[in-house]
């Protein structure tokens, strides 16, 4: 395994005042993104959306890796450069989502368990060879009555934790996304015990598989009170609560926690991010990863229009920024109004 390779790659997926963009939609997600803002999900339309993003000047300065789809990895910049080489000529790191989505769990009603670990070894060696120097693998925790299970988590965290090892034989720095989901009326309490026993189970379950830990990025939810939920924890709440939740069960030789914005508005997932940097110092960096967080605000800009693509670009660029700024803790209201 290669060990330095591994480390290297993972802490500059975390370097300060960086983090992920999160451009990995699936067919059917990306089409639900599209029905939006009443754009066609074709080939070339997701091209030249993807194409505008990772074109945007400048945003290297507070972008450090771009997580792909399988078609993304492959598609080529209006120049004929691949994408993967792109991304790698801005000093972005190229990562490509692996998984095949999360699905009905047998006998175990509204709970999922992620497919995709069959033919995983080839299909890593084949993104290795198109330029991917990193993966990433989602798996879904759902807060209800009597759910999640103990077995659910289980079998999720083992399936995380040998897409991990995977992974990692191949030179790929595993992004391992346990998401406990804010869907659901539960108070930000329960969110914090749910993810505290999810993330004791996947890192069992990775020390058990041997994963390098110093080679592996974290990516989870942020602990916060369910959608539905009558009393919304403030940003203060949230930073304290993750913080405490994640100092209760991430190992401190993990480079770096991304977190993902499910569903958060951009703002608020900036604030929150914001709020824990500014707390102080703590055992790992503390980073996004984020997929609508990064965007909406680009892609409602863009609307389909290659004459916005300037103004989808600059909408893209300022959120980058923010959160950018938010990995120090410097992040401003006034910086929203610039
Ligand atoms: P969101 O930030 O939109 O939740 O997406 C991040 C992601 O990659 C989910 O797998």
């Amino acid at each position: 395994m290669p060990t330095d390779e591994l480390i290297s790659v993972a802490q500059a997926m975390v370097a300060k005042g960086r983090g992920i963009l999160a451009a990995d939609e699936s067919s059917p997600t990306i089409k639900k993104r599209f029905d939006s803002i009443n754009v066609e999900s074709t080939e070339e339309n997701r091209r030249s959306y993807r194409g505008l993003l990772f074109d945007t000047p400048g945003f290297e300065k507070h972008v450090s890796g771009v997580i792909m789809f399988d078609e993304t990895l492959r598609q080529k910049a209006a120049d004929g450069t691949p994408f993967p080489d792109l991304l790698t000529s801005k000093g972005v790191v190229p990562g490509i989502k692996v998984d095949k989505g999360a699905k009905p769990l047998a006998g175990f009603p509204d709970e999922k368990i992620t497919e995709g670990l069959d033919g995983l070894r080839d299909r890593l060696k084949e993104y290795y060879d198109l330029g991917a120097r990193f993966t990433k693998w989602r798996a879904v925790i759902t807060i209800g009555h009597t759910i999640p299970t103990g077995f659910c988590i289980d079998a999720n965290a083992h399936a995380l934790a040998r897409f991990a090892a995977l992974s990692q034989e191949a030179g790929l720095v595993p992004i391992v996304e346990p998401e406990v989901l804010m869907d659901g009326s539960h108070t930000i309490e329960r969110c914090e015990k749910v993810t505290e026993i999810t993330l004791n189970h996947v890192f069992f379950q990775l020390m058990a598989h041997r994963v390098l830990l110093e080679g592996m990025v974290l990516k989870p939810n942020m602990v916060i009170s369910g959608k539905d939920c009558d009393v919304q924890a403030g940003v203060h709440d949230v930073a304290e609560a993750t913080v405490r939740c994640f100092r209760r069960s991430v190992p401190a030789s993990v480079p770096g926690i991304v977190f993902l914005s499910g569903g958060q508005s951009a703002k608020l997932a900036t604030q929150n991010l914001n709020a824990m940097n500014a707390m102080g110092d703590h055992p790992w960096e503390l980073s996004f990863s984020y997929g609508r967080a990064l965007q909406e605000e680009a892609l409602r800009a863009w609307a389909g229009k290659s004459s916005n693509i300037a103004k989808a670009q600059k909408a893209f660029y300022h959120r980058a920024e923010c959160v950018g700024a938010a990995r120090y803790g410097k992040y401003t209201d006034a910086m929203e109004a610039a």
